[in-house]
């Protein structure tokens, strides 16, 4: 653990330490040195108490779901179902059955492609995205414009890295389909206007999913309240496990929709004549789902719910404020994204050095940083970079962290002075 003492200008809203003593490996050691971890918009860490509740399953609880009436059967397709019920509390979902268990968000977005766009998308319709999209929010959608010959058309960003609303609003027209935007810009933290641009997208008519992938782990979600049509996010930037995510889709859609994939569970009676689909949220989740990292993701819920996704909100803004603050005096750097409304998020270029040494070099100091295009490439090709580092925030991160960081890239800048 770091043990430098916290800044007394910033009060935080929880005891960031209690917090950190709950993330096993935040005290670890890597190259010698206290970990210090800010590649949390890649993957977060694990809470005990969701490391708990795989052991237990493991150890308790598990076998297939649906199928059996046996004990242990019982317990894991119980567990499994809360855990849906738990995200769907998360998101402020109206009904269970809009919760859809996904691998992740790509898979979350390939379904919605599948399953809606295949179905609904025709030649010469319009699908908006914008430059600030992951690449698992592009490439779907070019694959259906190959299969379909549906255009893609682009919303631009400002030197600041916000979306051009007015260019955005320009792009409708009667042949516009679909809208998918992220809420938050995993290169640059951006924080779009996604409720306002639902509206607008409603008021033609358009549908509009959001990847909240980077905005899920930060903010407080109601889908209700953004009224978004599909919403997509990951288990393990959650302090939940890998190979999880959610698909949130209104249930009048998903019922409309055709099934992304086919095999067990997603049917309610097969013969070679005719198969009957399952009712939703199953009719997407066919095969043996992933039960551990869905009961963990329930259980990596209730600890974010705990500590309160406002109170995290809040408090990573702080962290935010602070680090910055402190990049901006660091002579020599530029940050990369400096949108009004952002999520804690630091992308930056150090003069004279390629990003790849500068997350080498801050490894050796043991602060683990994300370096490249962060599967961004239209961003980077925005701000002409190839690469930036990124250091991506959460709420276990202490203002000493950041402090670390700061000193980590003074020293990387007098290796290359
Ligand atoms: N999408 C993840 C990131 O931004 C992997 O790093």
């Amino acid at each position: 653990m770091n043990a430098r003492a916290e800044p007394t200008h910033v009060t935080p809203v929880f005891d960031v330490e209690q917090v950190r003593a709950d993330f096993p490996i935040l005290h670890i050691e890597v190259e010698g040195k206290p970990l210090v971890y800010l590649d949390n918009a890649a993957s977060s860490q694990m809470p005990q108490p969701v490391i708990d509740r795989l052991v237990r399953y493991q150890t308790t609880e598990h076998a297939n779901i649906h199928r059996a009436v046996h004990t242990l059967s019982e317990r894991a397709t119980a567990a499994y179902e809360e855990a849906r019920a738990k995200l769907q509390r998360f998101i402020h979902a109206p009904d269970e059955r809009e919760v859809i268990f996904t691998s992740g968000t790509t898979e979350a977005i390939n379904l919605v492609m599948h399953g809606y766009g295949r179905k609904f998308i025709k030649a010469g319709d319009e699908i908006i995205l914008t430059t600030l999209e992951h690449h698992s929010n592009i490439v779907p959608w070019q694959m259906l414009a190959e299969e379909t010959g549906a255009k893609i058309r682009v919303v631009p960003i400002n030197d600041a890295g916000e979306l051009l609303m007015d260019d955005y609003e320009k792009l409708f027209n009667a042949r516009t389909r679909f809208v998918g935007v992220t809420q938050v810009s995993n290169a640059l933290g951006s924080i779009n206007p996604v409720k306002k641009m639902i509206a607008f997208a409603h008021a033609h008519g358009v549908p509009v999913l959001v990847d909240g992938a980077q905005a899920a782990p930060h903010l407080a979600v109601d889908v209700q309240d953004l009224d978004c049509d599909f919403y997509a996010f990951s288990g393990h930037k959650l302090c939940g496990p890998t190979g999880i995510g959610v698909l949130y889709g209104k249930a009048a859609l998903l019922e409309k929709m055709q099934p992304f994939k086919g095999g067990g569970d997603m049917i309610l009676s097969v013969s070679f004549e005719k198969t009957i689909y399952n009712t939703i949220p199953y009719k997407f989740e066919a095969g043996t789902p992933p039960i551990a990292a869905a009961i963990g993701l329930g259980a990596a819920v209730d600890y974010l719910s705990g500590i309160g996704m406002a109170a995290i909100a809040g408090y990573e803004n702080q962290l935010l404020q602070y680090a910055t603050s402190q990049m901006n005096d660091l002579p020599g750097v530029r940050i990369i994204g400096t949108a009004r409304n952002k999520a804690a998020v630091l992308s930056f270029t150090l003069d004279g050095v390629h990003p790849h040494d500068v997350g080498t070099l801050l490894n050796q100091e043991g602060i683990a940083v994300r370096t490249g295009h962060h599967c961004a490439q239209p961003v980077m090709a925005r701000f002409k970079l190839p690469a930036t580092s990124r250091a991506s925030f959460a709420f276990y991160n202490s203002m000493a962290d950041v402090d670390a960081l700061i000193a980590g890239i003074r020293s990387v800048q007098k290796v290359f002075a």
